[in-house]
This record gives C-alpha cells, structure tokens and sequence, in this order.
C-alpha cells in the first residue's frame, strides 16, 4: 500500500533517539522529509546523520528544548526555511520524572506540565495555520499507555497526559472540517533507555535485578515481547496518510495487549 506521504514535510519531536527516532525513521522511509528536534546536538547531528545514510531520505534537525517556547518557535521557523511548510506534526516528548506523588515536588510538577502539555499547545498553534490555509494536514500526539491504565510510579504522566485526549478530541472537531485531523497513540513498553531506566527505577524501589523487572513486565504483556520504536512508526505513518483520512479525533492503543480493559 502506498501511503502517499513522499515530499511530505513533517516534524518529529523529541526524536534524536527511542520512539522518536523509530517514527523519523519509518516517516523517511515513505519518503517524507523529516525534521528532527531534540536538546543534544551531537546526538541530533548522529541520528540524522544515520537516518539519512540508512534510508537516503531528506533529513535535518533543530536542537532545543520542548519546555522552552521559544525554542519551540524557533524550531517552527526553522523548519519552514530549510523545508517549507509543515505538513505533518508529530508531536513526541522526553519522559517525564518519575515518581510516586510523595516524591514529586512543585518544580517537578510545573516542569511536567510544559513538557507533556504546553509544547503540545505551542507546537499545535505554531503549525495549524499553514494546514488550515492548505486545506490538508495531521496532528498526532504520541502519548502513553497510562491514559487508559495508570502506572504507579508513573504521576506525572498519569495526570498530565490526560489532557492530550481533550487536546485530540478538541482539535478533531475544530479542524476536521478543514482537511486536518487529529489523533492519538498510546504506546505501551518499547524497548528504547526510557524503558532500561524505568526498569533500573523499580530494580531500586524492589531491590532486585533489573533483567528480572525487564522479564516480569514482559510477562504481562499477551504477545510476550516489548515493542519496538518501528513498530509505532507504522501506526503513526499510517495515520499521517490520505488512507487515515476517516479516523479523527481517535486515541489508539499499540501495547501487544498489555492494557485489559474495554474502550
Ligand atoms: N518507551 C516506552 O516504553 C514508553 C511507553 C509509554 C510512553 N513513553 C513515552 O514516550 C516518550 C518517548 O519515550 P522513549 O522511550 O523514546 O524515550 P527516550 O528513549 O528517552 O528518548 C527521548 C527523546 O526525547 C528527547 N527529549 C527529552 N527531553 C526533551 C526536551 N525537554 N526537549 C526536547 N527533546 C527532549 C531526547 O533527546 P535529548 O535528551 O537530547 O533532549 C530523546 O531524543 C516519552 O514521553 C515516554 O515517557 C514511552
């Protein structure tokens, strides 16, 4: 099936390695023209650099910091020069904190709001324009498995990313009518260091190895495996295509199974 999204330029957030980086890769392989956003330089400057040699698609990056709004705008601008507008955001962030509630300060709290809530706004506002003038864009926010199935460890996404089902269904019904749609992903485990580093946090709450916690979370999942980054790359660049233009305003799941309950 061809997806149609050759030339199409997108923006990937928060992308120089982990799920970012899986969707930036299966975006260039469809052809898109990716940019990439992430605050290391040097690890922006390898990634693309490994992208582009690996797929030969168009690939540069802006380095900066999601819960810095100009850095925001600054990215935007940027992207607009170097590859035109911008057809397709895909909006993915760093992990937030983790913690239970007792361990998370004010600070934490108000730092966690930016990076899972206000960059999503920022971005949003900085592109919609473009689309809506054309008549054609997509909007997709790269949540988590906790808006349907808390973790405990895990309160500042458990709360904060709740509002990104508001922002979806919100935008869907505002800008469906204008060629844009609005979507969600709600990834479960994938094996990229945000993983490795949740499974090092519990090692220490537990006090066991971290390849047990690795193998126990594992076992719950019914496909019995961790995803991969490529494999939420797919879902995502489905849903950037022409083909998708029917599901707006939807959340979708890609967790092998792991989250139980019924819509
Ligand atoms: N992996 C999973 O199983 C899983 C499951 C559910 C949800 N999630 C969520 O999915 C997102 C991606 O997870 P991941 O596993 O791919 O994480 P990762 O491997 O740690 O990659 C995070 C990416 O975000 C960038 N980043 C971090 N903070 C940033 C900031 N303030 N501004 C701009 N870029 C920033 C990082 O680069 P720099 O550090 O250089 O900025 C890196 O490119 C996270 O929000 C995570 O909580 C992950």
């Amino acid at each position: 099936m061809d997806l149609g999204l050759r030339g199409k330029v997108t923006l990937v957030t928060a992308s120089s390695r982990g799920i970012g980086k899986g969707i930036a890769r299966v975006m260039l392989q469809e052809g898109a023209r990716v940019m990439l956003f992430a605050r290391n330089a040097d690890e922006l400057k390898a990634a693309a650099s490994e992208l582009s040699r690996e797929t030969g698609g168009d690939v540069a990056y802006v380095q900066g910091d999601l819960t810095n709004r100009d850095d925001v705008m600054r990215l935007i601008d940027e992207t607009r020069k170097v590859m035109g507008s911008i057809d397709i955001l895909i909006y993915n962030t760093g992990p937030p904190k983790p913690g239970l509630f007792s361990d998370l300060t004010f600070e934490d709290w108000d730092y966690a709001v930016k990076l899972l809530l206000l960059s999503a706004v920022w971005l949003t506002k900085g592109v919609v324009g473009d689309m809506v003038k054309r008549g054609w864009g997509r909007l997709i926010y790269v949540t988590s498995l906790t808006l349907r199935q808390p973790i405990s460890n895990l309160v500042l996404s458990n709360t904060i990313r709740l509002s990104l089902a508001g922002l979806v269904k919100s935008l869907a019904g505002e800008y469906g009518p204008r060629g844009i749609t609005a979507n969600g992903v709600m990834q479960g485990f994938i094996m990229t260091d945000r993983t490795r580093a949740l499974a090092e946090d519990e090692s220490r709450r537990r006090g066991v190895p971290v390849e047990t916690v690795l193998r126990d979370m594992a076992r719950d999942i019914p496909v019995g495996r961790y995803g991969n980054p490529e494999e939420v790359g797919y879902l995502v660049a489905f849903l950037a295509s022409d083909k998708a233009s029917y599901i707006n305003g939807s959340m979708i799941l890609i967790d092998g199974g792991l989250v139980r309950c019924l819509p």
